[in-house]
């Protein structure tokens, strides 16, 4: 299946049609500013080209304000849009508390979609139409970058790190998503789709996907199976701290800085434990990064999250 080559993406968002507003304007703006000095440098090449009988004598007036005139106006017109650009920047990478979470991990050449119900996607993600859905992507190998160019996105996606995008998508329909940095010999064809669907639908493939025992229910099943739990369950504080309801929280490390838990934080508490160690503990957990791929570690990080009290992955009220 190979889609035809648009020389303009499709609009599947509001901050889409944002961003081609914007470029426009910019366009038009540095038309303006630029085609009087490319007008007037041919008119005078050929008016006062050499051989040519034209006066040449200097003009003697001084027009302070004229002179004034063409710096201030292009600085104040320019400045406006640092504003608007940066307002639109500023918003792209400001997603509102209630998005829907979805988690992304790339591979060498493959996109991985893990949904909060426990569905599971490859080159392919399935989303609500208007909506908003946030990305939590991190790459199991080396740099990728993700694209989505209907709805003028793109962030890259990086190993040991968790980056985010944020969009409404407007219009039903099922549009391209890239890989847009190289990373590798198929890195061509590491491409996919996003398909945005009415509530009503996506509800229906939500539900014929399957849940898998929830991305958190998985975390709880490998939190156990890793053992975790003999030093994190419920009232065991001896060697570790607890983890009921540790997200969101503020802890304070053996180094006396304090940190606020996040999913980044999570990640490389279980990846590389003792690099931030928790005051009043020894560091001997022992690290997990060669044990747990991505994914693995996304589903604990969102069972972690659901902790309320108790043991990690109570539901408190
Ligand atoms: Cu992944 Cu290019």
């Amino acid at each position: 299946m190979s889609a035809p080559i648009l020389l303009w993406p499709p609009i599947a968002s509001a901050y889409a049609g944002r961003v081609d507003l914007l470029i426009a304007c910019f366009g038009v703006l540095v038309a303006l500013l630029s085609a009087p000095v490319f007008i007037l440098m041919a008119i005078w090449a050929v008016r006062y080209r050499k051989g040519r009988r034209a006066d040449r004598t200097p003009g003697q007036d001084r027009n302070v304000w004229l002179e004034v005139s063409w710096s201030v106006i292009p600085f104040l017109l320019i400045m406006g849009f640092f504003f608007w650009s940066t307002a639109m920047f500023l918003d792209a990478r400001t997603p509102p508390a209630d998005a829907l979470v979805i988690n992304v991990v790339a591979k060498q050449w493959m996109w991985k979609f893990q949904h909060a119900s426990g569905a599971r996607e490859i080159n392919e993600v399935h989303v609500p139409l208007g909506r908003a859905v946030r990305l939590t992507m991190t790459s199991q190998d080396v740099i990728h970058s993700l694209y989505v160019p209907a709805l003028r996105i793109k962030q890259d996606v990086l190993p040991e790190r968790y980056t985010q995008l944020w969009f409404n998508a407007d219009r039903p329909g099922t549009y391209p998503l890239r890989c847009a940095e190289y990373c590798g010999t198929d890195h061509s064809v590491m491409i996919g789709r996003v398909i945005v669907q009415r509530e009503e639908d996506y509800a229906r493939w939500l539900a014929r996907a399957g849940t898998d025992g929830g991305l958190a229910g998985r975390g709880q099943t490998l939190f156990h199976r890793l053992g975790c739990s003999s030093c994190h369950g419920a009232g065991v504080t001896e060697r570790a701290p607890s983890l009921a309801g540790i997200y969101g929280r503020t802890v304070t490390l053996a180094s006396g800085r304090a940190v606020r838990v996040d999913d980044q934080y999570l990640r490389d508490s279980i990846i590389l434990p003792n690099k931030d160690v928790t005051a009043g503990y020894a560091p001997i957990m022992p690290p997990y990064g060669g044990v747990l791929d991505e994914e693995q570690v996304l589903e604990l990080v969102a069972y972690l999250k659901s902790s309320r009290n108790g043991e990690p992955g109570e539901r408190g009220s």
